[in-house]
């Protein structure tokens, strides 16, 4: 099958997305449209384990594969010296281009390098994760985590192209590829109606991703650009893709980053999130449980905290979905239908938290 192609519209900063399963073998094709020099490639320990072989035949022997430790903990502002530090050594230069082949955590640290390094040069992403292809790798957000919380050092940096391997996905553990579902139904239910109709059609055969992932990409990342080139600095409309991450990223946090992936934090902020939509008198209650019906399957897997509302309130609080140090929710009208800056009282959102705790334990 042909690959799909998708263009971010951002001018002069335009760039491909392109889709499909085989796709990685087309980086030479890509890379030599940037004119750079050389390509450094950064990737993880995982990703290295299935997929040595293959980047070996798309990197310059003469360049040093940078194979990073796995996991949320190394998306730290030490690891981004290291890299320019290893940059340095490997005599990189202004001219030159880094990739980052691997999930959502080496797309967002490696991103914040390339921008960083001699004040910033080329970036190319290629996803391995379907979380990353689905969204991270589309945007040009790059960031790295305080222990303080998430994403709170960042900057923005377009890439050149995005390669979307669907291929990659074969070797993804089931939970990672889980939890990047929990992007997907994000993006049907802020913008994407006809996405969640297929959705509805697949969950009642059991969802097979794999039939259905570069579908699923595409529409995606469709989404994604549309937002993106409207509001690329989120001053406005592209917070909706926050939807889900208000108590998402609360509850990440509290299970210290290692209990919930982030995409399983975000399916439980999806589910607390329309459960707050409903009770606002947005949401159609019928239309809620409808919805209910994609995600109510895909939540058995995800492990339940014993969380304390207070708690959750205040790590909510600290982080920089935050406007005047109050939480800024994403709210539900309708499937596709996504709104930002509805008042909230704090009571209405402990209420919540008090409902998804109990949801939690049925
Ligand atoms: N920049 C953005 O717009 C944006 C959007 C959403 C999420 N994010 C960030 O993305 C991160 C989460 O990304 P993620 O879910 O991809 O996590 P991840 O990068 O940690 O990858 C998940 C796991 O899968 C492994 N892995 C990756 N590809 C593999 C493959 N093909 N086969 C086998 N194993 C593989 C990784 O080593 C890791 O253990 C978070 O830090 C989040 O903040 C950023
Ligand atoms: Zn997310």
């Amino acid at each position: 099958m042909e690959p799909a192609i998708i263009t971010v519209p951002l001018g002069s900063r335009a760039y491909p997305v392109v889709i499909g399963a085989g796709v990685r073998r087309l980086f030479p094709e890509y890379f030599a449209r940037t004119g750079c020099r050389l390509a450094f490639w950064v990737t993880d320990v995982h990703v290295v384990e299935h997929w040595k072989e293959q980047i070996e035949t798309l990197r310059d022997p003469t360049t040093e594969l940078m194979v990073l430790p796995p996991g949320e903990d190394q998306k730290r502002l030490s690891t981004v010296e290291d890299l320019c530090r290893r940059l340095v050594s490997m005599g990189a230069e202004r001219g030159d281009a880094i990739v980052a082949c691997g999930g959502g955590v080496i797309g967002d640290m490696v991103g914040l390098a390339a921008a960083l390094y001699q004040r910033g040069i080329v970036f190319i992403q290629i996803p391995t994760t379907l979380l990353a292809m689905v969204d991270a790798s589309v945007g040009g957000k790059t960031g790295v985590d305080l222990p303080e919380g998430k994403n709170l050092v960042g900057v923005f940096h377009q890439p050149a192209f995005v390669l979307a391997d669907t291929e990659f996905l074969n070797t993804l553990p089931q939970r990672e590829l889980h939890s990047g579902m929990a992007e997907v139904i994000k993006m049907a239910l802020i913008g994407e109606p006809e996405l969640f109709a297929h959705l509805v059609k697949i969950s009642e055969h059991g969802y097979d991703i794999f039939e259905n992932s570069s579908y699923l990409i595409e529409r995606c990342v469709n989404l994604k650009s549309l937002i993106v080139a409207q509001d690329e600095r989120e001053k406005g409309r592209r917070a909706v893709l926050n939807f889900g991450h208000t108590i998402g990223h609360a509850l990440e946090a509290w299970g210290g980053y290692q209990t919930l992936t982030h995409g399983e934090a975000v399916f439980w902020g999806m589910v607390a999130a329309i459960d707050l939509s409903r009770d606002l008198g947005l949401l159609d209650s019928a239309v809620a449980d409808h919805i209910m019906t994609v995600i109510q399957p895909q939540l058995k897997p995800i492990p339940k905290l014993k969380f304390q509302s207070e708690q959750i309130l205040e790590l909510m609080a600290r982080d920089k979905k935050t406007r005047s140090g109050r939480p800024e929710f994403v709210l539900l009208r309708g499937v596709g239908n996504a709104v930002i800056g509805q008042p909230l009282a704090e009571s209405d959102i402990l209420a919540a938290l008090q409902r998804l705790r109990l949801i939690m334990r049925s």
